[in-house]
């Protein structure tokens, strides 16, 4: 896999802007789809094994188990398999803004998205080395603030992502980018929910949750 792996992911980065977001089914569509592959006991095995291999192009920079293998990248190991699916609709569609991201969201098929997610949400999400102290107000912050949707332990549902163990440097990153409305994250329920927070409660909170399991 790792020779294969850095060959294609040249390959990519040269040559994806050339394909073009071609899949025309609708997301719910694909959404439910996954449901139908989940529930297909073959089917299933089948598809994690197609997304085993298109994350040859992911493993560089989100580990091969989707442990992530930079502070400012996200895990994908345990994270819903419907977010993961979806964050590559926002990647393509222009709401969700990353160099990277942005290219292969518009170059995979619906099939190889939807592998892919099935994939790495069946990896499990490893806790990371970091000295982040956590703070009694960080704790606080999230029971009143987050619990509504990411859930008690941060690991969220279908609707809503996983948060608890994400890398500290990709939490505060995104909470900031939340707060300022910024372009790379558009369109969020989250700009309101932190809109009143200030950027150091932002980071006390991204220091609770990343120490979350
Ligand atoms: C060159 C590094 C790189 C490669 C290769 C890469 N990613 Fe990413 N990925 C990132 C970064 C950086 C982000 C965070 C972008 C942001 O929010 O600014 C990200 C975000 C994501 C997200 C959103 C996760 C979340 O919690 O918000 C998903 C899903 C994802 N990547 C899947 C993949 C898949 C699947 C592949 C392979 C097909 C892949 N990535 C390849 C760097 C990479
Ligand atoms: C009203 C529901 C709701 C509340 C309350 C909420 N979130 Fe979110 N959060 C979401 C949704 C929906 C997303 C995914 C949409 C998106 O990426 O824009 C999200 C995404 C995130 C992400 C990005 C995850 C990723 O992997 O890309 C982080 C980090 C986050 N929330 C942290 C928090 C924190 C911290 C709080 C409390 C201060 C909080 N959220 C409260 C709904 C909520």
């Amino acid at each position: 896999m790792k020779t294969m792996h850095v060959v294609r992911f040249i390959l990519i980065l040269c040559c994806v802007s050339s394909f073009s977001y071609a899949d025309t089914m609708n997301i719910s569509t694909l959404l439910q789809e996954m449901t139908a592959i989940k529930q297909d006991e073959v089917l299933f095995k089948r598809t994690l094994d197609e997304g085993y291999e298109r994350a040859v192009l992911c493993v560089h920079c989100h580990g091969e188990d989707g442990n992530s293998k930079r502070d400012r990248i996200p895990n994908l190991a345990s994270q819903n398999s419907q977010y993961l699916f979806i964050q590559f609709e926002h990647f393509a569609n222009g709401i969700r803004k990353d160099y990277v991201m942005s290219k292969l969201a518009s170059g995979l098929t619906a099939q190889d998205r939807l592998a892919v997610a099935l994939y790495f949400s069946e990896q499990t999400v490893k806790p990371r080395d970091q000295a982040i102290n956590v703070s009694e107000s960080g704790a606080r912050l999230y029971m009143s603030n987050c619990i509504a949707c990411h859930g008690k332990e941060g690991h969220g549902s279908a609707q809503y992502p996983r948060i608890a163990g994400q890398p500290y440097a990709f939490l505060e990153m995104t909470l900031l980018r939340f707060m300022n409305a910024d372009e790379q994250r558009q369109n969020s329920p989250m700009t309101s929910v932190v809109k009143h927070m200030s950027a150091e409660q932002l980071k006390e909170v991204a220091a609770f949750i990343t120490n979350m399991p």
